[in-house]
């Protein structure tokens, strides 16, 4: 088969098993009752923290959460998502700088210079923690979701969670063997994404109405209610007016600048 280049998901004929597990990867809500071991966490962790870090700083702590209670606590701070009480293990990561900062303090400076570089270089490091650890799971037959609306209380989250100055939490990630195979949500066309040399603002609106349809067909095919022009229409439903926009300030108060 010839290496299609046109089609987002389609797969190549060059593959692997860690492509394999990429391509087969889906966002997994529902859980069977079957536990995740401490040493399941551990290898998949261990795996994780070998990702690149930014200058070796490795500014990113990962908070193990099984109790019921808290992950009942989690579930309503994130807006009610079930899946967050029901998964058996739920792991936060977060971007970290006391290391950092120990590590400067002990050379006679502090971290009030703090600024968007520092928030910023641990937050990438943290979301490379979380792909491998996220990939780890999977390679084992783990099936998870990542929780990005941790964002919306994070000040909450952090006291739920014993989170000291310069810990704010980036995106959780509930973990468990799959109760359920939903089908893939189409990615966008290949083309659309992928440039070579120069970027390319050809083909924009056609690219829009061709994913607009596509996820349509999928949602359609799937049973969940959407509108013609799905995508173009939910990102804007979602994201015209500002969201979040306290987080600028919470995250200062958790002793990240971001200016
Ligand atoms: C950083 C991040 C945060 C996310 N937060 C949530 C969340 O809070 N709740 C949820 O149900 N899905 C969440 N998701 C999952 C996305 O909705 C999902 O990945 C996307 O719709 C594509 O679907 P797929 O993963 O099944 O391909 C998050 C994904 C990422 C990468």
């Amino acid at each position: 088969m010839p290496h299609d280049i046109r089609s987002g998901p389609a797969k190549s004929d060059i593959t692997s098993e860690t492509i394999e597990v990429l391509h087969n990867r889906v966002s997994i809500r529902k859980y069977s009752q079957d536990p995740v071991t401490e040493a399941q966490v551990e290898a998949i962790l261990r795996a994780a923290f070998r990702a690149p870090t930014s200058s070796n700083i490795q500014a990113y702590s990962v908070i193990i959460v099984r109790d019921p209670a808290v992950k009942k606590e989690l579930a309503e701070l994130t807006g009610n998502q079930r899946h967050v009480a029901e998964c058996p293990v739920y792991l936060q990561f977060c971007a970290d700088l006391t290391r950092m900062e120990g590590a400067m303090k002990r050379h006679g400076h502090d971290m009030e210079n703090n600024n968007l570089e520092y928030g910023l270089v641990a937050s990438i490091d943290v979301a490379l923690v979380g792909m491998s650890a996220y990939v780890a799971a999977d390679s084992l037959g783990i099936k998870g979701l990542m929780i990005g609306a941790v964002r919306n209380k994070p000040l909450d989250v952090g006291k739920l969670l014993g989170m000291p100055r310069r810990v704010y939490p980036v995106f959780g990630m509930c973990l468990g063997w799959p109760a359920e195979a939903p089908k893939q949500k189409p990615r966008m066309d290949y083309e659309t994404i992928v440039h070579r040399e120069r970027y390319s603002t050809e083909g924009l609106a056609a690219a829009l109405d061709t994913y607009d349809s596509e996820l349509a067909a999928h949602y359609e095919s799937i049973g969940k209610k959407t509108t013609p022009d799905s995508w173009t229409h939910d990102i804007d439903e979602k994201f015209a007016a500002p969201r979040r926009d306290k987080l600028r300030q919470y995250l200062k108060e958790m002793g990240f600048d971001f200016r």
